[in-house]
């Protein structure tokens, strides 16, 4: 993306990136770069609604409201709805450009910004306030579930394409698109996006997931957290595509150790992208991995990076096509 890390650890949006306490603590600890817990648009509408509803929003938006924004709330809804939202919005937003700029101001590492993007065009004037705020970068978050029937596959592939052609109007400063795997012709789509403008993609994100309750037959909370088997997905698809895309890719998901950074790269990603092992661990691990990647690096004569990167690419393989094998066949899995 344009980025000088020194060293391809990147840690993950997440909530443990959104305080100047943490960043500091990441750096100190070696990290390459941070990416920003996510703006998301949809927060501050559901924001927005509590506070009308009961007036308690959450106390970091509604703390300091004035007294217009609490009277406001017993008049007409709508009227109420789009006073409080820009409220709330221009709250949240100051507050997330005051965390870029004293993150900048704190630590020398590249800030990456991010804003959680849905179908609604408000985000397209953060991007702009957060690059004048001086992140290095920003990373647009776009996970679209494709669970409405009644929109088609190219429906919805191309609000992706929509939202990086809005934003390539606002902003000059590099930027990521975040996804999930959900896409008909995965391959085809990731590389169209990658032809699009945009410097990165970061694959795959890991969506907040349900589960069910038996005893309560009710829906409840999936884990919150990968476990350090989750990386095969990921790893796949980075060595079927790393060689195949116009910009950078940036590992994401079940990344737990030194062990499974050295395989992302070896499969072509130019970065990995940690989250979960943070909250599990705290960020002690990070020089952890580093000594790792050394140690390995050393053992196998390799003085940097760019030496083994991608050896272990789709392209690069002996036999391209075991990358790609998805059934348990005898002869590959051993097990009848
Ligand atoms: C508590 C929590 C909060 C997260 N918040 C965000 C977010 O605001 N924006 C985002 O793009 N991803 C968010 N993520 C997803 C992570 O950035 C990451 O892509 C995902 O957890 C997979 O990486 P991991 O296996 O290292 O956790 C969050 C993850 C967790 C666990």
């Amino acid at each position: 993306m344009g980025l000088q890390l020194k060293n391809p650890l990147i840690a993950s949006s997440c909530g443990l990136t959104n305080s100047i306490s943490n960043i500091k603590a990441l750096e100190d600890n070696g990290i390459g770069a941070i990416v920003l817990k996510s703006m998301f648009e949809e927060q501050i509408h559901i924001e927005t609604e509590k506070y009308i509803k009961n007036g308690q929003g959450d106390v970091n938006t509604f703390a300091n409201a004035p007294d217009t924004i609490i009277s406001k709330r017993i008049y007409d809804y709508d009227e109420a709805y789009s006073y409080i939202y820009d409220y709330a919005r221009s709250n949240t937003l100051d507050k997330y450009l005051s965390l870029i700029s004293e993150a900048k101001r704190t630590v020398d590492i590249p800030i990456i910004a991010s804003i959680n993007c849905i179908s609604n065009y408000d985000w397209q004037s953060f991007a702009k306030q957060i690059q004048n705020a001086g992140a290095d970068a920003l990373e647009l978050n776009i996970y679209i579930l494709p669970s409405d029937f009644r929109r088609s596959a190219e429906e919805n592939e191309k609000v992706y394409f929509d939202i990086i052609h809005e934003v390539k109007k606002y902003i000059t400063i590099p930027f990521a698109v975040k996804l999930g795997y959900y896409f008909t012709s995965l391959a085809q789509s990731v590389q169209k996006l990658s032809e699009s403008g945009i410097k990165g993609l970061v694959l795959f994100n890991r969506p907040y997931n349900s589960d069910i309750d038996i005893e309560k037959i009710s829906l409840s909370s999936g884990n919150i957290y990968s476990s350090d088997f989750e990386y095969n997905t990921t790893l796949r698809w980075i060595s079927i595509l790393s060689e195949k895309v116009s910009c950078d890719l940036s590992a994401s998901t079940g990344i737990h150790s030194s062990e499974t950074v050295i395989k992302m790269l070896l499969a072509g990603a130019n970065s990995v992208q940690m989250a979960s092992v943070f909250y599990k661990h705290g960020f002690v691990v990070i020089p952890d991995f580093l000594i790792g990647i050394n140690d390995w690096m050393n053992r196998h004569n390799f003085s940097s990076i760019e030496d083994f990167r991608g050896k272990l690419s789709k392209s690069n393989l002996e036999n391209p096509a075991a990358i790609e094998r998805v059934q348990f066949m005898k002869l590959y899995s051993g097990i009848e």
